[in-house]
């Protein structure tokens, strides 16, 4: 009614009422100031005593936006410097959510190691990730069928498999080596002539490459073509960090994301349906989709062919950016460090290289023996883990136990219930009292055991070896530990030794068939996509190897 034309008899109303003064302009400038009473409010609120039960609350300007935008920028310096104030235990306001960091390997413990029914992950994770899977798998389904599902995809995720995806793997780079419109100095043949690439691109393309061949079976490989590689993009657009906050925002990348996920769940319909149909796989080798296409849930039901489908949507994303995030920070550190590119080599000449000069083929066993590319992919993971914020959400007030937090004035704190908790793996990956100088990329920790704080180290390794099974298999226990790329407890990852198979067999043949460097330092960390990548600039130069270097 502000635009209303008929301003006399508004005017009429208001001089009636005795408040003349409060016309149209008024009322938009006590409109506009609206923001500014909200700030100061909210400024007040966080000056006045607090609740001594809760943890301290980070110092935050605007309402609802809260420190989003420092977590957003940077959020393990954000982390730190709260730490520095407040100690292991504090909360920051995310867009209205208010989130209690939990720091240190005792902040891991606490919330990994936590019961789903208390710290929850589907209430955290499912408005980013079921319109991409689908609402019947993952986080969309309760915490116990979501178990069995992991247990299904966990076996089809065996030794035989993994010796059968080496080869596939090592294929899959030769061809990309081969034919890829950026490696024409390595197709000239020529031994003298260096190209560059771009490291995360690079490795984005090869990681959907090997991960649709092996995970997804020849059939499906086949028939991705460069229509399905968009359509994937087009859903992988949903990850984006808003939507862990609001799943379906009228905005364009959303609408491409559901015509996305329609599609793709229909093409794995189609080819699902039609094996079930034709009895038959003769287009088929037994693949994953035939092996999840033959598990029951305990109480007797069968998997639906949109389950599969969607645990495919999901197995295939899961791994997609963490994977091509670790790969090209392997590749940027190896790139960067010459004598570790010719160290990495003698260790490939000593297990794959044939007297005449060629390579036997890469297997799944001898990519468990290279102890140094292993060290490599370790520290890499340990400085760089793609996922730098493990999140739930809280259904029953807890109180903070007293080994992460000292007790306030009143007693130790407690977490309400409707507050999310974060661990940080990031943070404990980097914490000075347990690494030696945390932020120096030095392999050898992992060969030699000296960039340990060792005793440190020792006092959370789980020595009694204990193992729990969450419905997916007998797990270590693992949520004390300072390192945790793969998380830890109920919701530890599956995909850890397919992702260090894919990322071995990659890099092994690089190694062998390039020399890497690089004309820049290597990237800092980008955290505002959502799995941290290395920033730009990020470009690699190579050159082919002459068969005797
Ligand atoms: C869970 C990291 C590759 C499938 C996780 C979690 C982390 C992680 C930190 C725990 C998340 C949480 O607790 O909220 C990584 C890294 C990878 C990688 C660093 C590569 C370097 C893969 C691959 C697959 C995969 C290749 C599939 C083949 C899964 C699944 C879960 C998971 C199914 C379980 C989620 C849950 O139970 O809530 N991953 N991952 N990951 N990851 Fe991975």
């Amino acid at each position: 009614f502000l635009n209303s034309t008929n301003t006399g008899e508004w005017t009429t109303y208001l001089e009636q009422a005795g408040l003349a003064e409060l016309n149209t302009r008024n009322i938009l400038l006590a409109l506009g100031s609206m923001p500014i009473i909200a700030i100061v409010l909210n400024v007040i609120s966080q000056l006045l005593p607090a609740d001594p039960s809760k943890p301290p609350l980070v110092f935050h300007w605007l309402p609802f936006v809260g420190s989003a935008v420092q977590y957003g920028m940077d959020p393990l310096t954000f982390f730190a410097e709260n730490q520095r104030k407040f100690g292991n235990v504090f909360t920051f306001v995310l867009f209205g959510r208010k989130v209690t960091v939990c720091l240190g390997p005792q902040g891991n413990n606490f919330v990994l190691g936590g019961k789903s029914t208390v710290f929850n992950a589907e209430d955290a994770y499912q408005h980013l990730t079921a319109p991409i899977f689908g609402d019947d798998v993952v986080y969309a389904i309760p915490n116990e069928k979501f178990m069995e599902q992991k247990k299904f995809v966990k076996w089809a995720l065996n030794t035989d498999a993994f010796r059968s995806y080496a080869g596939l793997i090592e294929h899959e780079a030769t061809e990309f080596l081969n034919h890829d419109s950026n490696y024409k100095a390595y197709q000239s043949g020529k031994t003298d002539e260096w190209g560059t690439v771009d490291a995360l691109e690079m490795l984005a393309e090869l990681t959907i490459l090997t991960a649709a061949r092996t995970l997804q079976g020849k059939e499906i490989r086949s028939r991705m073509d460069k229509t399905f590689a968009h359509t994937l993009s087009d859903l992988d657009g949903g990850f984006v960090p808003i939507n862990f906050l609001f799943r379906n925002l009228p905005l364009p990348h959303n609408w491409r994301r559901d015509a996305a996920h329609k599609k793709i769940s229909q093409f794995y319909v189609d080819i699902i349906k039609r094996r079930r149909e034709n009895r038959r796989d003769d287009e088929a080798e037994y693949d994953i989709v035939n092996a999840l296409r033959d598990q029951k849930y305990r109480g007797g039901d069968p998997v639906t062919d949109s389950e599969v489908g969607h645990m495919l949507i999901a197995l295939l994303m899961a791994g997609q950016h963490t994977s091509m995030s670790t790969g090209s920070w392997t590749l940027l550190h190896i790139a960067a460090d010459p004598e570790l590119g010719e160290k990495l080599f003698a260790e490939q000449v000593q297990h794959f290289r044939r007297p005449d000069g060629t390579w036997n083929p890469i297997t799944y066993d001898e990519t468990k023996d290279l102890p140094l590319l292993d060290a490599v992919i370790r520290e890499t993971l340990r400085i760089h883990p793609p996922i730098h914020s493990i999140l739930r959400h809280v259904r029953d007030n807890v109180p903070v136990p007293q080994s992460l937090s000292a007790p306030s004035e009143n007693g130790t704190y407690v977490i309400p219930k409707g507050y999310y908790v974060l661990a940080s793996p990031a943070m404990s990956q980097t914490d000075a009292t347990v690494w030696d100088r945390p932020f120096e990329f030095d392999y050898t920790r992992w060969t030699d055991n000296t960039g340990f704080a060792a005793q440190a180290l020792n006092e959370y390794t789980d020595e009694s070896g204990e193992k729990i099974d969450f419905g997916f298999g007998a797990v270590s226990k693992g949520t004390n530990s300072p390192y945790q790329p793969f998380g830890a407890g109920r919701h530890r990852c599956i995909g850890e030794q397919f992702a260090y198979l894919q990322l071995s067999t990659i890099i092994s043949k690089f190694l062998q068939e390039l020399e890497l460097r690089m004309d820049t330092p290597v990237p800092r960390n980008n955290y505002q996509t959502m799995i941290a990548t290395p920033d730009s600039p990020r470009m690699i130069r190579y050159r082919r190897r002459t068969p005797a270097n």
